[in-house]
C-alpha cells in the first residue's frame, strides 16, 4: 500500500483501515531533501567513530559496556527526525494522540551485506494486549533500487500472534503473497505494523551502493512495553533535556510507559 506524499500528509480513514488489515504504508519522499542532507553525514558519523558498535556492545554486555558517548537521537537531525511533522501526523492518524518513542537505530549497511532473514520486530507489553500498535518507521535515505536491495514484506503476518523468529528457517527466500519493495526514491519511509514479518535482500546483482537506514519506533500508550536498551532511561532523559517533543507531545519521551530492562530477546 503506497500512499503519495505529493502535499498530503495525513491517512484517510481508507488509508487507516488498509494499514490495520495489511501492516504495512509506503510514504514516498516522507524526508525532504534539506533532512536528507543533514541525516547523511550523521549516520557516517555514527558508523565510522565507532558509535555503533558501541550502541551494539552495550546492549550485548550491559555489565562491561556503558552507553557510548553520544545517542543517536543526540545528533541534531536525528532528533529532527523522530518528530519530524509529516511523521507525527501520520503517526496520529495510526495510534492515536498519545505514543511513546521505543528506540531508534541508525545504520550505513554496506553493499554486498547479506540480507536479513524473514522475522518480526514486536516488543510485547505487560499487558499482554495485542491491540495496542508497535509501529516501525524505516527510513531510506537514499531509497531502495537495484543497488541498494529491497524490502519484503508478508501482509497480514501482523495478525498472528508468533515469535520473532517464526519464519527465520525460510531465510530470505520469497513466500505466498509476499509484497516486495525495491524502488522508491531517496527519503522515502515504510511504516510497518512492528509485528509484520519482513526481510531484508541485497542487491541483486551483487554488490551495489551502501543502504543509509533509520529505523525508529513508537507504541501506544495504555500499557508498559518492554526497552530493547539497557540505557533506555538516559536516552529518553536526553531527549527531554533536548526538548525534541517542542512541547507537543507529552507522552512522547515519558518513563512511565516501559517495564525494566532485562536483556535482549
Ligand atoms: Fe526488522
Amino acid at each position: 500500500m503506497t500512499l503519495s506524499f505529493g502535499g498530503r500528509d495525513a491517512l484517510d480513514t481508507e488509508n487507516r483501515r488498509q494499514f490495520l488489515e495489511s501492516g504495512y504504508l509506503v510514504l514516498p519522499g516522507l524526508l525532504p531533501e534539506a533532512l536528507r542532507e543533514r541525516l547523511v553525514p550523521e549516520v557516517d558519523r555514527w558508523v565510522d567513530e565507532g558509535l555503533r558498535a558501541r550502541s551494539i556492545a552495550a546492549c550485548a554486555d550491559p555489565g562491561r559496556n556503558g552507553p557510548p558517548p553520544l545517542l543517536e537521537l543526540e545528533l541534531p537531525a536525528h532528533g529532527d527526525l523522530l518528530t519530524h511533522p509529516p511523521l507525527m501526523r501520520t503517526l496520529t492518524r495510526l495510534l492515536g494522540p498519545s505514543f511513546v518513542f521505543h528506540h531508534l537505530h541508525s545504520d550505513r549497511q554496506s553493499p554486498g551485506i547479506p540480507g536479513k532473514a524473514w522475522h518480526h520486530d514486536c516488543e510485547p507489553n505487560d499487558r499482554s494486549d495485542p491491540s495496542l500498535l508497535m509501529v516501525h518507521a524505516l527510513h531510506y535515505l537514499g531509497g531502495l533500487d537495484e543497488k541498494v536491495g529491497s524490502l519484503a514484506v508478508l501482509p497480514g503476518s501482523h495478525l498472528n500472534s508468533v515469535g520473532k523468529s517464526a519464519l527465520a528457517h525460510r531465510g530470505t527466500a520469497e513466500l505466498p503473497g509476499e509484497v516486495v519493495l525495491d524502488r522508491l526514491p531517496p527519503g522515502s519511509t515504510v511504516l510497518l505494523n512492528s509485528a509484520l514479518f519482513h526481510t531484508r535482500r541485497p542487491a541483486p546483482d551483487g554488490p551495489g551502493r551502501a543502504r543509509y537506514f533509520i529505523d525508529a519506533s513508537y507504541c501506544q500508550v495504555g500499557a508498559r512495553w518492554r526497552p530493547v536498551k539497557p540505557y533506555w532511561r538516559q536516552m529518553l532523559a536526553r531527549a527531554r533535556e533536548l526538548d525534541l517533543a517542542d512541547g507537543q507531545w507529552p507522552e512522547l519521551f515519558a518513563e512511565r510507559h516501559f517495564t525494566e530492562y532485562t536483556g535482549t530477546v
